[in-house]
């Protein structure tokens, strides 16, 4: 969870060095935006030390310009809060204002916002704060509802900047299942290549790496989902938060996918070695000095992607990988049609893909195909698992 804390230029500002706190307790991490006001109440040096980055303070200032931009600044983060928001900050932010570092973040934004208003009671209950909170909610930031009581300039009623243990609940409650769609949901992935034994010292394999499976079980344990991933024989570290089993073979894979069941979306990307030896030699299998190899007798394995397709335990959207040299869209196409799935991710896998970084791939539908950019395999799974989180919405 990366939050953007823009913090306004009021009394309650100290709270926001509380809040910092206490996102980073919650695994969070800040990047505080301070408003010429709120440097007034709050010094960017207390917030950094809490924070450990950087604190922004001005739109002039180059050098930050030259290595992060505001525009990125303001892309980064999963929301936005602002806190305190006050009277001033939303008037502006209702009148699409951007006369300032955080007017023009909040202005260039495409992340969620949330403010959480301090200020006097007159203010707040004034017909333009009034007007400026319904503008806003109505264009989706959730506004918080202050905390009533007495206030420091000795007034009573409601305009209190609610306690950074409520904000922090407020963010968990109302922006994190945004931010986490497949939370309660089943993704079930398998990944990298399987063994098929010859004899006890070797064996049928491929050149998967297992790291775009890998990325794909992250990036949907990040958006919140409960994630079982089959992999086959890789050195990677298991991702947070995901439940891992290993198998060696095609076979064992199919099982452990039947024992995972059911499942609200399964991802197929592993590259299953599609025959084995029809009778894997109990010893090592030795040269009889004929010059000649001695025959090796295959027989197809399984094919676990299809069998979940036509099987009773149907995920509700069934996604296969397809690794193709030449044709990728035609032979990915026939692939869909002849498994079953809903989806199909192609890849071209005649350069540096497997074991390599970076991915590009196209997404083939019954209705149409899709084509993403080069992007590392990390960036491609988030891309995948957003659709995923969309077709479920
Ligand atoms: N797959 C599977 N079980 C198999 C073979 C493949 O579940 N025995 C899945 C893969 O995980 C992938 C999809 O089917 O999601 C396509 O795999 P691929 O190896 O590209 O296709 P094949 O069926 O092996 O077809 P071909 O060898 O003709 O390319």
């Amino acid at each position: 969870m990366k939050i953007l804390l823009v913090i306004g230029g009021g009394i309650a500002a100290y709270k926001a060095a509380e809040l910092v706190r206490l996102i980073r307790r919650e695994g969070g991490s800040v990047t505080c935006v301070l408003t010429e006001g709120g440097a007034h109440f709050v010094t960017p040096l207390t917030l950094a030390a809490l924070s450990e980055n950087p604190v922004h303070t001005t739109l002039w200032d180059l050098k930050n310009e030259v290595e992060m931009g505001h525009i990125r600044l303001s892309r980064e983060a999963d929301l936005v809060v602002v806190c305190p928001a006050t009277a001033d900050l939303m008037a502006r932010m209702a009148a699409g204002m951007a006369n300032d570092l955080a007017t023009t973040l909040l202005l260039a934004t495409d992340k969620p916002v949330m403010a959480v208003p301090a200020m006097n009671v007159r203010m707040w209950q004034h017909a333009a704060t009034v007007a400026n909170v319904a503008t806003l909610r109505a264009r989706g930031v959730t506004v918080m509802d202050p905390d009533e009581g007495a206030m420091a300039c000795g007034e009573f009623g409601p305009g209190r900047l609610p306690e950074p243990d409520a904000i922090m609940a407020a963010i968990t409650q109302h922006l994190v299942p945004r931010l986490r769609p497949l939370t309660g949901r089943h993704v079930l992935i398998t990944a990298g290549p399987t063994h098929e034994p010859i004899d006890p010292v070797r064996y049928i394999a491929n050149r998967s790496s297992g790291r775009q499976g890998f990325a794909l079980a992250a990036a949907a344990a990040e958006a919140g989902a409960t994630v079982t991933l089959v992999a086959g024989p890789v050195s990677l570290p298991t991702p947070p938060g995901v439940q891992r089993i290993d198998v060696q073979t095609a076979r064992e894979m199919a099982a452990a996918v039947t024992a995972a069941l059911p499942c609200d979306v399964a991802i197929m990307v592993a590259a299953v070695a599609d025959w084995r030896a029809a009778d894997a030699a109990t010893q090592k299998r030795k040269k009889d000095g004929s010059g000649h190899i001695a025959p090796l007798d295959l027989i197809e394995n399984p094919d676990i992607l299809a069998g979940l397709s036509h099987g009773t335990a149907r995920p509700r959207l069934l996604i296969g990988f397809a690794a193709e040299t030449e044709q990728v869209i035609d032979h990915a196409r026939a692939k869909l049609a002849r498994k079953g799935a809903d989806w199909i991710i192609a890849n071209d896998v005649s350069g540096d893909v497997m074991g390599g970084a970076d991915n590009t791939v196209h997404i083939i539908r019954a209705d149409g195909v899709e084509s993403l950019p080069r992007m590392a395999k990390a960036e491609v799974a988030r891309a995948i698992i957003a659709k995923v989180a969309d077709a479920f919405c």
